[in-house]
């Protein structure tokens, strides 16, 4: 499979920001990476028809466990497919601290593998975990606990101190943690990386073994910053 670049544009974004497909379909990018844009819920549909004759792909970045009914506020996998999104990050930290267990994250999984779109599980540790030396344990069980029974699903190791902070992991790290991911489920799911991905540092992670791809915060904001990203995708 391609590398997996995904932009998750978090709460930003306005209706015009659909022009950014185009501005991200038109740019010169390895061809070895497959783009995906997660909006804001209320931008799926513009983003989706935006999207609709171009190698863009478009995700959201939560959606409900339940089948459609009385959940205010909630947003039904089913919907999110019928708009013609593939993707749906889930268990993202910021959501997580929350209050969203690893048992939600799940049945969110299997509901969105349900309708036809393929999770990102996300899981990452604290600093105080990292300092500990529990990383990859924690991790790992994290990830064993959300990832759906079956269907195919993508992951993102974010460690949560390097989200919107600058601060990158060492790709030593990276890589370790990786094989640690990869040890614990069966080949398919690409892992991808977040945390603080920019142009800058982007060939050398996208390079480390067993990276599929990155889950981009701050530097998808502007199609430049996130094709000059995608331009180092290499598998
Ligand atoms: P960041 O966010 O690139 O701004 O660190 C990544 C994420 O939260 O997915």
């Amino acid at each position: 499979m391609k590398q997996l670049i995904a932009a998750n544009w978090k709460m930003n974004g306005m209706p015009d920001w659909a022009e950014k497909v185009g501005e991200l379909a038109r740019a010169e990018v390895s061809g070895a990476a497959e783009l995906l844009i997660c909006p804001p819920a209320p931008l799926l549909s513009l983003l989706c028809e935006a999207a609709s004759d171009s190698a863009v792909t478009i995700g959201a970045q939560d959606c409900s466990a339940d089948e459609a009914g009385a959940h205010t506020g909630e947003t039904d996998a089913a919907l999110i497919a019928a708009l013609g999104a593939r993707y749906v990050i889930l268990g993202h930290s910021e959501r997580r601290a929350g209050g969203e267990s690893d048992a939600l994250v799940k049945a969110k999984a299997e509901r969105a593998i349900a309708c036809g779109l393929r999770p990102i599980v996300c899981v990452g540790e604290s600093l105080d975990v990292r300092e500990a030396g529990e990383a990859n344990a924690v991790v790992v069980d994290q990830l064993l606990s959300s990832i759906p029974e079956t269907g195919d699903y993508d992951i993102a190791y974010e460690p949560i101190w390097a989200i919107g902070t600058g601060r990158v992991a060492e790709v030593a790290d990276i890589a370790e943690m990786h094989a640690a991911i990869r040890a614990a489920v069966k080949p398919g799911p690409r892992i991808l990386y977040g945390g603080s991905v920019k142009p800058a540092n982007a060939q050398e992670i996208l390079a480390t073994s067993e990276v599929g791809g990155a889950l981009v915060g701050g530097a998808s904001l502007q199609m430049d910053s996130f094709a000059a990203i995608a331009l180092h995708a290499i598998r």
